[in-house]
């Protein structure tokens, strides 16, 4: 058996334990027999051809060792036909790559941009597994997504030291979590972190009810405010706005990202003394969390089982806690966002927690 293997789009925690599972799942089940050729640096292994062979040593530190030994890059899906600078075409390239070697299926971790190109691939006949890859959990068809839960402890212990500082001098901190367009992070890390306020890009914001939380909790006797506000966060007047018209009001921003515009106004509307907090790129840093590592096994055995079947064209899932498979052509091209009226935002305000909304 000849296995291919890839990472792409941005790294999360989890990738070199979802591969180490792959890997050693197939060995164990094939006596040793299976092969594996891990393309270097996502999509752009596959076009070139340039891969290293993987074995099972490689990846002993697997469960614990964060990035990905394989590196990756972003190869965007809306660009898929056209030709890279050097004339090479990618999809062409990618299949006789895949033919040459002779593979018998293809392993790609990746986002929803690289599962789009996964059911391309599908598509032109190759024999494909796609593994649900993000700390953003912005993946549809699964409730989990690998690399989230490590993100989320991370922003939830950056809001614990936060809070020491915020608390001693008084003052409010405007901190911003990663998610792309989706607010999984901020929710889940607000809640586990204690935020005042959670900013997410499904629940648009007014500053005067931003405001008014703040004031509430100094009236409260607390010292420090915490907003938690998603890199996609957006104000209701944004949300009106046409896709293209909020592209353009994007690209017009002088500030470098959201915490600093929500951060300047409520300085400007209260007493208070406001700085930014970023995490940034530390939230895919890392050794992944334990339920990530196990997470993670649970989609290579998955995804293997699947290969070994010779069943291909899915994405490995877990819904409602129990693994399953889901059609490629149903999840390329979604999102799945947060749900505004789902329980964890109603447990939220019943706890006091203002998503910036009323
Ligand atoms: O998709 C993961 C993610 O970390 C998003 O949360 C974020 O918007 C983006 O990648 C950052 O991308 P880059 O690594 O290219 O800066």
């Amino acid at each position: 058996m000849k296995v291919g293997l890839l990472t792409s789009g941005g790294d999360c925690q989890a990738l070199n334990a979802t591969m180490r599972a792959i890997v050693q799942t197939l060995s164990f089940q094939t006596q040793d027999k299976a092969v594996f050729y891990g393309f270097l640096d996502g999509y752009h292994g596959l076009v070139y051809n340039q891969y290293r062979r993987l074995t099972k040593q490689d990846l002993l530190d697997g469960l614990i060792q964060g990035g990905t030994i394989l590196g990756t890059s972003r190869m965007p899906f809306k660009e898929i036909d056209d030709p890279l600078e050097d004339g090479t075409r990618k999809v062409p390239s990618m299949i006789e790559t895949y033919k040459n070697l002779g593979l018998d299926c293809l392993f790609i971790l990746g986002g929803n941009g690289s599962t789009k190109t996964a059911n391309r691939l599908s598509d032109e006949g190759l024999n494909i597994i796609a593994l649900p890859k993000t700390i953003d959990n912005d993946t549809w068809g699964t409730d989990l997504t690998f690399g989230f839960t490590s993100a989320i402890e991370i922003v939830t212990r950056y809001i614990d030291d936060i809070r020491t500082t915020a608390t001693s001098h008084g003052r409010v901190f405007v901190i911003e979590a990663m998610g792309h367009k989706v607010g999984w992070i901020p929710l889940y890390a607000g809640i586990a972190g204690g935020a005042d306020v959670i900013l997410i890009p499904e629940i648009p914001f007014e500053m005067k009810h931003i405001v008014r939380a703040i004031n509430h909790d100094q009236t409260e006797g607390e010292r420090a405010s915490i907003v938690l506000v998603a890199e996609g966060a957006l104000s209701k007047e944004e949300a009106k706005l046409s896709k293209k018209e909020y592209k353009a009001r994007l690209a017009k921003r002088q500030e470098p990202s959201v915490a600093y515009i929500i951060a300047d106004q409520i300085a400007r509307l209260t007493s208070r003394e406001v700085r930014v907090g970023l995490p940034g790129h530390s939230q895919r840093g890392g050794s992944p969390d334990a339920q990530d590592r196990l997470f993670a096994t649970q989609c290579g055995i998955e995804a293997a089982r699947g290969a070994l079947e010779g069943k291909f064209g899915f994405m490995v899932a877990q819904k409602k806690g129990k693994m399953c498979r889901v059609p490629l052509e149903d999840v390329a091209g979604k999102l799945k966002y947060v749900d505004p009226k789902g329980e964890l935002v109603k447990e939220a305000r019943y706890l006091g927690i203002s998503f910036g909304d009323k």
